[in-house]
């Protein structure tokens, strides 16, 4: 059963409102490391800790109980979690009272979770990526039991993996949202953990998604990216290209965009929404991940050079305003310099905005983890600045594109040296010269580009 039934929701709730007592006058804190899903998940997490009477801060320091939710995509976002919960050791020694909680990807994984019962003795508890709606009977088991206690599943993949409404949400922002539209990965990318960590792909239901964004805009959300780690096979009662065009058909100024799509399956339906849809934002992520079809054939990401090429092409051709960004992966398993020049001059052919690059990493489990061939350190990381630099100049010139235009953006206020910014419809950050409340849209005069960045005045 991949939908968890009304009653059990109901009886989560129920514990939550029992712990109210037990619970008066303290805090919470949910750290988390990782993609957008997971910023979800903590919000979700956040949502079940306030029903449980706990107040949510930002601050460990002064936390009762403090949830770590973890990313296991490379191994530094592992270490950086694991040296997160090693700073808990001598606050835990000085009050046992406080409880530290461990979930997301990394729990999810056998040996990660031998790990940290091993060798992190202070967390109390760990529990799996299919649990967020269990999070008041886990902090009730917690705060009861005085052993270490584990809520996971191991289950096969194609069984792995649940879908929890009705549960509430604490959002971070008042006026950008995340909106899961799908969980989990059938890809079997040969580098990525994710179907492992996340399990099988299941859709919520269209008009879960749809009540949902329809709520969000009636209460004045203006910025809202539609969740799953590959869109494109939504299955929930409708095309994705459908969904999205529901989603933008409320009344009322906003945008809607989405994350993240897979090119094997990046439809002419899609292309054609976006385009003709003024509140879908003009922003395409499109993960090639390398652009030598030898290693694309390795990572087993059923498309090749060619067929991503087509595929850009035709974005911008349909689409001529639209930004396209992109994750590489950098010195997978066998990548000579031939394979990483055919990255390079698809970088140049196709003009991203913005690329996220990332050394490759091995993961525990996975096909290319075992593969022949690893590459040294230092020949991904002199592959990294070189393209880093060719990327800058590209995304140099596309934004100097914007010098003299109009630009509408969404203000977040400030940005972290007070300069009042926000974002425009292919999400570039532009800085503006007055102040505007964030969650406003203004329309802004582009006068100078950086590579990442358009500065201008407020028309
Ligand atoms: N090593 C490096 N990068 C990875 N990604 C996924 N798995 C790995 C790995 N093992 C990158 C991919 C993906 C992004 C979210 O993270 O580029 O698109
Ligand atoms: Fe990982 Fe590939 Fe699935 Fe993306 S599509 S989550 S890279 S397995």
């Amino acid at each position: 059963m991949v939908y968890i039934e009304e009653f059990e929701i109901e009886r989560q709730k129920e514990i939550a409102f029992s712990l109210r007592e037990q619970t008066k006058g303290k805090k919470a804190c949910v750290i988390t490391f990782g993609c957008q899903q997971n910023e979800n998940d903590s919000e979700r997490i956040a949502g079940a800790l306030e029903m449980c009477g706990y107040e949510i801060t930002d601050d460990e320091k002064t936390a009762d109980l403090i949830i770590i939710n973890t990313c296991a995509i490379r191994e530094h976002a592992e270490i950086r979690a694991l040296s997160e919960a090693g700073q808990f050791k001598g606050r835990k020694e000085k009050d046992r009272s406080i409880k530290i909680g461990v979930c997301g990807c990394m729990a999810q994984q056998a040996h990660r979770r031998a790990q940290i019962y091993k060798s992190y003795p202070y967390v109390d508890f760990v529990f799996g990526t299919d649990m967020h709606h269990r999070v008041p009977e886990i902090i009730k088991e917690a705060l009861s039991s005085k052993k270490r206690t584990s809520f996971i599943t191991e289950k096969p993949h194609n069984e792995f993996g649940v879908i929890s409404e009705g549960m509430p949400v604490r959002r971070e922002s008042g006026y950008k949202a995340w909106v899961p539209v799908m969980y989990g990965c059938n890809n079997f990318c040969t580098y990525c953990v994710v179907p492992y960590a996340r399990g099988h792909e299941r859709s919520r239901r269209k008009e879960d998604v749809l009540a949902e964004v329809r709520s969000l805009v009636e209460s004045g959300y203006k910025d809202i990216t539609l969740l799953g780690q590959n869109v494109n096979s939504y299955a929930g009662g409708c095309t994705f290209a459908e969904l999205i065009t529901e989603c933008a058909k409320f009344d009322g100024e906003y945008r809607v965009r989405f994350m993240t799509s897979h090119p094997k399956d990046a439809s002419d339906e899609l292309i054609d929404a976006i385009a003709s849809n003024e509140k879908i934002a003009k922003q395409f992520h499109l993960p090639v991940q390398s652009g030598s079809s030898r290693i694309l054939k390795l990572m087993n990401r059923k498309y090749d050079r060619e067929k991503y090429l087509e595929r850009a092409k035709a974005i911008k051709s349909k689409i001529p305003e639209i930004s396209i960004t992109t994750d590489i992966i950098i010195g997978f398993p066998t990548e000579t310099e031939e394979d990483f020049a055919d990255t390079v001059s698809l970088v140049k052919e196709v003009g991203f905005d913005m690329i996220y690059t990332f050394i490759y990493s091995p993961r525990v489990g996975t096909v290319a983890a075992e593969m022949e061939g690893q590459i040294e350190k230092s020949v991904s990381n002199k592959r990294f600045a070189l393209l880093s630099d060719i990327e800058n100049e590209i995304a140099q010139s596309l934004n100097e594109q914007f010098i003299g235009k109009t630009v509408r953006v969404l203000s977040d206020g400030f940005n972290k040296n007070r300069i009042p910014c926000g974002r425009s419809t292919q999400n570039r950050i532009v800085t503006f010269d007055k102040p505007v409340p964030a969650g406003t849209f203004v329309d802004v005069l582009i006068e100078s580009a950086g590579a990442y960045m358009l500065c201008g005045k407020i028309v």
